[in-house]
């Protein structure tokens, strides 16, 4: 039923755990089935340097989750926007017909993280291209 991939990041899930300071987090819940899934980013210099979550769900749920931090871990912000639910099933070698929407989780957890971070007041760093132009 499931990949061995699927298997391999349900039994040994990678990046479990927490940042009380994360640059973005997000809270995301299934109501279709009461799943959730907590997703922490670390950002430096526009890349993500180090993604946890925390999940409540289904074997797939866990491994999508878990693939997610895997693919998102050294990723420039841009293109972390490109890891989609397909990336994410791909990745995992596919899920059964239906699993599918539990990749639902991951996406949108990154989503909505890299959108926390986006729009949380700048730390002092000027943004890519601005001059920091105070004087
Ligand atoms: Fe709810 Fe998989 S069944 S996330």
């Amino acid at each position: 039923m499931y990949s061995e991939q699927v298997l391999d990041h349900f039994r040994h899930p990678r990046n479990v755990g927490y940042f009380e300071d994360a640059e973005g987090a997000a809270q995301i819940g299934d109501p279709s089935c009461g799943d959730y899934l907590f997703f922490f980013i670390r950002v430096r210099d526009q890349h993500i340097t180090a993604a946890r979550f925390l999940c409540r769900g289904c074997p797939a749920a866990i491994a999508c989750a878990s693939m997610t931090t895997e693919l998102v871990t050294g990723r420039h912000v841009d293109d972390a926007w490109e890891i989609t639910e397909e990336v994410i099933e791909d990745a995992l070698g596919g899920l059964p017909e239906e699993k599918r929407h539990c990749s639902n989780l991951g996406a949108a957890a990154l989503r909505v993280a890299l959108m926390d971070w986006a729009t949380r007041p700048s730390d002092g760093e000027a943004p890519d291209g601005q001059e920091d132009n105070d004087g």
